[in-house]
């Protein structure tokens, strides 16, 4: 079994953290969203791995990856080039898997309780595909299966107004390699993508057998900020009991579950409530407040600042007295507070397709 992930795609609701690098590298609790995804393939026994770069950020992705052996793992670089959808980005994955059974995985989607109970699944019978299911709120947004008492997919049907059920697909999948004959066949869909849902629906209308599993754990899909911050408040929030990775040497007020780098420094007369994980080289000044679910990255000052259930990228200096709540704060942004003297006011310097609440 190999594993396929895919690490192209726009990114344009992520923007504008996604203007400066690609969104599987956006980090949740200090650690990019594509290793949580590694990590599942290697618990899952999967090492061999192909990893499909898009147009944007391939060169930031290969840097951090390189050639897995960080990571226990084997990665083979594929360039996909503009994204053409799920199932182009799949297609484009044939010679690496070279005929193998093998897992998708989105990059930018995490599960908390892995994938090896789908590949398991998968493996126990004689599938041609294999799919993780969600029970969802709102069904009419996302491809929906059905299922029988076997768990055999028996429809597929992608956004429907009436869903024969609250199953969503969510980003993993399993193959056989007949799949490719089936994207080989596809049309683009009315949004101009080969959609990997009609590959499966090929692959249902031949008649060929399809498992599914429905998924208890939280799933999240990162694509947006908000989904970020949830994904990363999910990732503490399972930590909140753990004892904490290091002993911090600190006078500051700390409490809860604290992920803090050896080379981090919570100054006395800080305030520090966890669970929260802060990167090598961060400085939390005296009266600075972190408060539950927020990730500091790497490089950073945090001065008189309230913030918390916020994720703050990296290299970035806040020192406002101001509160920062429910925040993305793309890597390498500066917020300070205007001296007394000028018209009482905010005053930003923000990118394209920022988004604000003041
Ligand atoms: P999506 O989030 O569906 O697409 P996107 O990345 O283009 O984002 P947006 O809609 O915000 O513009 O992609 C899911 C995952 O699959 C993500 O990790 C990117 C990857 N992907 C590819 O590798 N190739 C593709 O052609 C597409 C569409 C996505």
């Amino acid at each position: 079994m190999k594993g396929v992930l895919l690490a192209g795609g726009k990114g344009t609701r992520l923007r504008p953290i996604t203007h400066t690098g690609p969104k599987q590298l956006v980090p949740v609790a200090n650690k990019p969203v594509i290793q949580y995804a590694i990590e599942d393939l290697k618990a899952a026994g999967i090492t061999d791995i192909g990893v499909v770069l898009g147009n944007k950020g391939r060169e930031a992705i290969r840097n951090y990856l390189g050639d897995g052996a960080d990571f226990g793992v084997d990665i083979t670089y594929i360039v996909q080039g503009d994204p053409l959808g799920l199932a182009h980005a799949v297609g484009c994955a044939r010679e690496f898997v070279a005929g193998d059974d093998f897992v998708v995985y989105l990059g930018d989607n995490m599960l908390k309780q892995g994938i090896s109970a789908l590949v398991e699944s998968f493996e126990r019978g004689q599938y041609d595909a294999g799919i993780a299911l969600q029970s969802v709120a709102e069904p009419e947004q996302f491809g929906v299966a059905d299922v029988d008492g076997n768990g055999d997919v028996t429809r597929l049907v992608e956004k429907p107004d009436e869903p024969p059920s609250d199953l969503a697909l969510i980003g993993v999948y399993v193959f056989s390699p007949v799949v490719f004959d089936a994207i080989e066949r596809l049309e683009p869909s009315w949004r101009d993508e080969y959609e990997i849902t009609e590959a499966i629906g090929t692959l249902l209308d031949e008649g060929r057998a399809i498992d599914s599993l429905v998924i208890e754990g939280w799933w999240k899909d990162t694509g947006k900020p908000a989904d970020v911050l949830e994904a990363n408040r999910l990732v503490l929030d399972d930590r909140r009991d753990e004892t904490p990775p290091i002993d911090i040497e600190s006078d500051a007020e700390t409490t809860g579950y604290l992920d803090v780098h050896d080379a981090a420094t919570i100054e006395e007369g800080a305030v520090v409530r966890g669970p929260v994980s802060i990167g090598a080289d961060t400085t939390i000044e005296a009266g600075a407040y972190v408060g539950p679910y927020t990730s500091i990255g790497p490089n950073s000052t945090l001065r008189n600042v309230h913030i918390e259930n916020s994720v703050i990228v990296g290299d970035s200096s806040i020192a406002t007295d101001g509160k920062i709540v429910d925040s993305l704060i793309g890597r390498g942004t500066s917020i300070g507070s205007a001296d007394g003297l000028l018209p009482e006011g905010r005053r930003l310097v923000v990118g394209e397709n920022s988004n604000l609440d003041l």
